[in-house]
């Protein structure tokens, strides 16, 4: 076999067997074969998609590229959630610690920023020493303790999304619907949770750019997932315009830690509202709710009890973080590098581009250009009018922070291009717009 035909073969549009999809990505994950191929494979990909049966395979390969996790020793419903990726997209870290409190053990495997969107890692690195590389005895060590735990793939787990996903990341090959399904259920299936809740984005802030196309992916990564038996409920979620007041690695930590610690700003509520939906369906598949009246009743009561921020800081603690430092910087670990973004016009701000914020913020220091580019943890951007808001020309909309004088210059620009204005109030947004399950 020659890694040659098997790109010439998708190049065609035909449907790869299962021997070729492992020569592939066995090759890759040993070294045989190299990034270039394997970029042009997944382009090929890309073009031609993959039918439910080479995505069952793929997703299938690249679980076993490495060990899968065994927590059939944790006690506790074990419910995980994933995001198919957008702007300011951080409910994972309020989600981890309020599902712990209710009592639900989270194995969370997550990854870096993708294209526009940006990543767990990057934002729980910006808490000072906190590792997000941990062994498979450390993880289950504070899965138990903490009753969630936080890492990214490894040499040992899933190798293979590990390499695809930052290759997907830097050649265009994000935005694919049996793509993304392998990257998720992989990692979702090495992992070791049995349940899972999907927040699948569609809207020009995620990859998938319409509700259409928000729905197929939510059904391939069903039917995917039920087919390796796993619980799976997807919510078809809003990302036109980015979620909360903040985009940025420090940044959206900063923001979860003050809605776990009940000062939730006005401009938080889309981030809430997003979040607790999710929170109840893991409630629902964990056994401890039977609807979703009452998994949002008691998601919000574990909230106000400040368990979840509580458990939070314990896990700051577990994985190597600094909780005293962590605190100090609240409020001020921000980049030297600052600007303010004006209303351009009066009237009502009717719309945030989500993925023109996510572009801009890449260029800030959030995200990479290059998979081997560090992010800076101090860059970002802080809206303080969202869409429905009155503003008066002039008026201070967004704080702005560079890794550098030179990508605020670049940023700036489009930053004041991603805000549209009208005369009237706009239509207030669906942030949920419809369940997909396979339970
Ligand atoms: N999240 C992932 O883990 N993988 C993708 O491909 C997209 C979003």
């Amino acid at each position: 076999m020659r890694a040659v035909d098997i790109i010439m073969n998708k190049r065609a549009g035909k449907a790869l067997t299962r021997e070729e999809i492992e020569f592939l990505i066995g090759g890759y994950v040993a070294g045989s074969i190299p990034d270039y191929q394997v970029s042009a494979w997944a382009m090929a990909v890309f073009f031609r998609g993959m039918t439910p049966l080479e995505t069952a395979a793929l997703t299938d390969l690249m679980l076993h590229s490495g060990e899968v996790m065994d927590l059939s020793d944790v006690s506790g419903p074990l419910v995980d959630k994933h995001s198919t990726g957008g702007v300011g997209d951080k409910t994972s870290l309020i989600l981890a610690p309020l599902a712990a409190a209710l009592g639900i053990r989270d194995p969370m495997m997550s990854g870096r920023a993708l294209g526009h969107t940006g990543g767990t890692l990057d934002k729980l690195e910006a808490i000072p020493g906190y590792r997000t590389s941990l062994t498979k005895e450390e993880f289950k060590n504070i899965l138990i303790k903490d009753g969630f735990a936080m890492t990214g793939q490894t040499k040992e787990i899933v190798p293979a999304d590990r390499l695809l996903y930052s290759l997907r990341d830097v050649t265009g090959t994000v935005e694919s619907i049996p793509l993304i399904t392998a990257s998720i259920l992989s990692k979702k299936a090495a992992e070791g949770a049995g349940a899972l809740v999907l927040d699948v984005k569609y809207g020009s802030g995620a990859f998938m750019k319409n509700a259409d196309d928000g729905e197929k992916l939510a059904r391939s990564m069903v039917d995917t997932g039920k087919a390796m038996g796993k619980k799976i409920i997807a919510l078809l979620t809003d990302m036109d315009e980015p979620l909360g007041n903040m985009v940025g690695n420090f940044l959206e930590v900063e923001e979860c830690y003050n809605c776990l610690d009940g000062k939730i700003d006005r401009l938080s509520a889309d981030l809430m509202e997003v979040t607790l939906e999710l929170a109840a369906r893991m409630a629902i598949l964990g056994g401890k709710a039977k609807d979703t009246a009452e998994a949002r009743k008691i998601c919000e009561a574990a909230l106000a009890s400040g368990k979840p921020k509580e458990l939070f800081l314990a896990n700051i603690k577990s994985q190597g973080g600094d909780v005293e430092k962590f605190l100090s910087l609240l409020g001020t670990y921000r980049s030297p590098h600052h600007a303010e973004i004006k209303a351009a016009s009066g009237g009502y701000i009717s719309r945030i581009d989500a993925w023109k914020i996510g572009h801009a913020a890449v260029g800030l220091g959030v995200g990479r250009n290059r998979s081997d580019d560090p992010v800076s943890p101090t860059a970002g951007l802080q809206f303080l009018r969202k869409s429905g808001d009155p503003v008066k020309k002039g008026d201070m909309i967004i704080n702005v922070w560079g890794k550098d004088p030179a990508s605020l210059d670049e940023a700036l620009p489009r930053i004041a291009e991603a805000v549209e204005y009208s005369p009237s109030a706009p239509p207030p947004r669906t942030l949920i717009l419809k369940e997909v399950t396979a339970i």
